[in-house]
């Protein structure tokens, strides 16, 4: 290929591990924090004539996540045909660039501004209820399906207004199937696999699938009347007044969202309440908390307000399991990062979870500490769960929304004790950091706090539990 970037070998100083760039592909966490401490703030990766640019400190992500005009999202590896399902569904806002991701984002602001948030309020209220009267003390429960199943039904109604539950499934299930086919192709691009172009064919028939689901949804929407605010009868509106938005844009923003939303927020879910779940101490300041100042099951807006340790576990936990663990930018124009010059076509790969777990930023940043942000106030580019700069996620208000009420609604009834030896496993899958094993689980009265439980898996190699729950740890892949 000719646009491949190309370094001299004879630059002086270059951080440049040599290596199989499959080493990324299979474990994105162990590779980066190997090239980190090998490299520090700036690494390549190199494999041939194909190289990976990674950037780990605070000065280098707002280098390459401020200036979006030489680093352009390149989301999707595969764009298909300019007819294509596959060209529509991808083509929402992380694969504009420019001009065109600048008005999109202007005409999403005001869905998703702050301003609206208390009128998703009562949705969120009503499907976490409606979550835990399915639960009952003593019961087991999985709790990575239980939130994955959870967000599929919040972001089907939120965004969607839609109520059926089959349908929330259905699309996801669509969506993470055509993410994961886009995920393998792209990574295999990104690392030159002699077999990413395997499985191109079938990617092109799943969009076609999804996408025809997506514009069933759109017709059974305009033809139903909807009580509740969602996002989609907002962006029809606009539509009145702005004809470029055709449908065909819309249903590459209406995918991305869905997908942007529901596993994002459901690993956040998943990660917080078994860090809670292992943190008893931190779990009864919580509880303390809630009962305090949250006077009945579901919390008003104004209670939600007076939540402070609340806020600090869920940064906690978005610190130590960021479930966007990196993300990636390709320079379009000649340049470079300190003593690495790029030509255009270089991908340049930022990390949440690497920056999160710096020791000169966060203390001791493997541990689970949510005291620590009553004293710290890092810089946006310091700490990104949501990103940084004009492509920061444009749905965080919402997810924060989510997550701060949802979780009050679970533990206004619940503590979940964590099942002993149970493989709890976490890995990166799409640059999304989520647990790929169960979280099994019981269900205690929020009453009564769980106790910290041995576990086993590569949950290990992502954080340091409190010691009574350290077993078994896995390596780190070589
Ligand atoms: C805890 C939940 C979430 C996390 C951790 C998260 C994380 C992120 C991150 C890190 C980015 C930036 C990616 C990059 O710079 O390459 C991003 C972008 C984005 N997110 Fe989220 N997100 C979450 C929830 C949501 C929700 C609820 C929505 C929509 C309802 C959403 C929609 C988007 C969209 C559309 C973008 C692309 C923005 C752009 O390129 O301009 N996200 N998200």
């Amino acid at each position: 290929m000719s646009n491949r970037p190309r370094l001299s070998l004879h630059d002086p100083g270059i951080p440049l591990t040599r290596g199989p760039l499959m080493q990324f592909a299979d474990d994105p966490i162990a590779c980066m924090r190997r090239l980190n401490s090998e490299h520090g703030d700036l690494a390549v990766l190199e494999e041939n004539d194909q190289r990976l640019v990674f950037v780990f400190s605070p000065d280098l992500n707002r280098e390459v996540l401020s200036n979006s005009q030489v680093y352009e999202s390149r989301f999707f590896a595969v764009r298909g045909n300019r007819n294509s399902a596959q060209r529509r569904v991808t083509s929402g806002l992380l694969s504009q660039n420019g001009a065109e991701h600048r008005d999109a984002r202007r005409m999403m602001k005001d869905v998703f501004s702050k301003k609206i948030l208390p009128d998703y309020h009562p949705t969120i209220c009503q499907l976490a209820s409606e979550l835990t009267d399915s639960w009952t003390i003593g019961k087991s429960v999985d709790l990575n399906s239980e939130m994955v199943q959870f967000m599929l039904k919040m972001t089907a109604a939120l965004l969607f207004g839609v109520d059926d539950a089959e349908f929330a499934y259905r699309l996801g299930a669509l969506i993470d199937r055509w993410v994961h086919r886009n995920h393998e192709i792209g990574m295999g691009a990104l690392v030159s696999s002699p077999t990413f172009a395997r499985g191109y064919d079938d990617l092109l028939v799943q969009a076609e699938e999804l996408e025809q689901s997506v514009q069933e949804m759109f017709q059974t929407h305009r033809g139903t009347q909807h009580n509740r605010l969602n996002i989609l009868s907002l962006l029809f509106e606009a539509q009145k007044s702005q004809e470029q938005l055709t449908d065909n844009k819309l249903i590459g923003h209406a995918t991305l969202l869905f997908a942007a939303a529901h596993l994002t927020t459901a690993h956040t879910f998943s990660w917080t309440l078994f860090l809670l779940s292992q943190h008893p101490e931190v779990l009864r300041k919580l509880q303390a908390e809630l009962i305090r100042n949250v006077s009945g099951d579901v919390p008003g807006l104004e209670e939600l307000d007076r939540l402070p340790y609340l806020d600090a576990v869920i940064k906690e936990s978005m610190r130590v399991l960021p479930a966007s663990s990196y993300s990636q930018r390709v320079a379009v124009e000649p340049t470079s990062l300190g003593p690495v010059r790029m030509n255009p076509g270089t991908p340049v790969i930022f990390s949440q979870y690497i920056t999160h777990h710096r020791a000169d930023l966060f203390e001791d940043p493997d541990r689970f500490i949510p005291e620590r942000w009553a004293t710290i106030t890092p810089s946006p580019y310091e700490y990104l769960p949501f990103g940084a700069g004009p492509r920061m996620c444009i749905g965080a208000p919402l997810a924060m929304a989510e997550i701060r009420t949802a979780l009050t609604v679970m533990l206004k009834r619940f503590n979940f004790q964590i099942k002993p030896m149970s493989t709890v496993n976490g890995h990166v899958i799409s640059t999304m950091l989520g647990p790929t094993s169960t979280i099994p689980a019981t269900l205690l009265p929020h009453d009564q706090l769980p106790q910290s439980t041995p576990v086993a898996g590569s949950i290990h190699n992502l954080i340091r539990l409190p010691d009574a729950v350290r077993e078994i740890p896995v390596p780190i892949a070589a």
